[in-house]
């Protein structure tokens, strides 16, 4: 694993940037962390930039968490942070499951697609919505543009999850299937947003998603304000850069922990080099593969992530047998990444309370059968 000393890569630009509270219901963490106007100002750090081809992306904002949680409160429900008696003997010590796959499309990226299509202007609305996915981002995007009565189309590869892509069609979202993995998919939807005029929803450099998804760790910290470290899975980063965000600015002594597939290591590697790079994309657990970093979530992880490491697809598949041995419920891949880390990591828990995102449950019956043949 990587421990980050200095995190300052050299794509950033700088502003400050003085955050106000508007309206905002305090919740669980205050009493511990303090109110959330304290909390505001705490983040008042400067805030930086991602460039992205000829676009700066500016960070979003602790502020802007707090909004995307009050938008998506009518629509999403919190998930449930439970822990299992049988998990906390495999670490260790105590577990806390932040139940991502019970969200109605069985994952946790539905938080940012529900706060981003909210905000739609209506000349986006007109043009209708156009993503690439491996199948979760196309979920939520398929979810939010029923909800707010929006065209999406999904480009995804051609071995896609069976049961993802029934989900977004049965959502209404229109499934094209282009490439022999994401990042093929992703240029040819790039290519017809091009064409057709869509509004292309990155699933990474969108600071309303890494808003939205980052609410997660909000409710987190406010059903368990004690927790000492939240391990969470990395694909392109949105999550984890949401939970550092969150953090950092509740809980600076909180340690974050990602976790990405050995076998798709482009996000790790873009962190540890401090520069985009591309690498070998072949995890089973799709919801972690991408070939190669995205700007403004690795902008931000490089700025606020301190630990990263690699696990193997076989720890992955062990981690999804015990995700349905000791807590009774469906992990995908990604969804059981941060529990393989959190064994790996186990001799350093002692006594600490530790958060693991089980980001999704979306498995496939094939990956299913392969976990338990194990
Ligand atoms: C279930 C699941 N977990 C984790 C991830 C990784 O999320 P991110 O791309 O925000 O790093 C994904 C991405 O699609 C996912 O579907």
């Amino acid at each position: 694993m990587w421990r980050a000393n200095s995190c300052r890569p050299p794509y950033f630009g700088r502003r400050s940037l003085a955050p106000r509270s508007r309206g905002y219901t305090a919740i669980g963490y205050t009493q511990r962390f303090g109110r959330p106007r304290d909390l505001l100002s705490r983040a008042s750090r400067p805030t930086t930039f991602a460039k992205t081809g000829s676009f700066i992306l500016k960070f979003p904002t602790f502020q802007d968490v707090l909004h995307a949680q009050r938008r998506i409160r009518p629509y999403l429900a919190p998930t449930p942070l439970y822990s299992y008696s049988a998990l906390n003997e495999l670490i260790g010590t105590h577990v806390a499951v932040k139940h991502e796959n019970y969200q109605p499309v069985g994952a946790f990226k539905v938080r940012g697609g529900v706060n981003l299509v909210s905000q739609l202007t209506d000349a986006e609305r007109q043009q209708g919505l156009i993503a690439a996915s491996s199948g979760n981002h196309g979920q939520s995007i398929a979810y939010a543009a029923r909800l707010f009565g929006v065209s999406a189309r999904v480009v995804v590869p051609r071995a896609a999850n069976p049961g993802k892509v029934a989900a977004m069609q049965g959502m209404g979202a229109t499934v094209i299937f282009h490439g022999e993995n994401f990042d093929e998919a992703k240029l040819h939807c790039e290519q017809l947003a091009r064409e057709h005029g869509y509004r292309y929803v990155h699933s990474g450099d969108e600071p309303l998603l890494i808003a939205g998804v980052a609410t997660e760790t909000l409710e987190m910290l406010s059903d368990d304000p004690g927790l000492d470290v939240i391990i969470v899975p990395i694909g392109g980063g949105s999550g984890a850069a949401g939970a550092a965000l969150v953090a950092q600015t509740i809980n600076p002594a909180l340690r974050v922990i990602g976790v990405q597939a050995e076998r798709s290591p482009a996000a790790y590697e873009s962190w540890r080099q401090r520069r985009i790079v591309t690498a070998p994309n072949l995890t089973i657990a799709e919801g972690l593969g991408t070939g190669t970093g995205f700007s403004l979530p690795q902008a931000m992880l490089c700025a606020m992530l301190k630990e990263f490491l690699l696990v193997s697809d076989e720890e992955i598949l062990q981690a999804m047998v015990w995700m349905i041995e000791r807590a009774h419920t469906l992990a995908e891949g990604a969804g059981a990444a941060a529990l393989a880390a959190a064994y790996r990591l186990r001799g350093e828990f002692s006594g600490k309370r530790v958060g693991i995102i089980c980001s999704g449950g979306n498995s496939s019956i094939a990956q299913l059968k392969q976990a338990l043949a194990l």
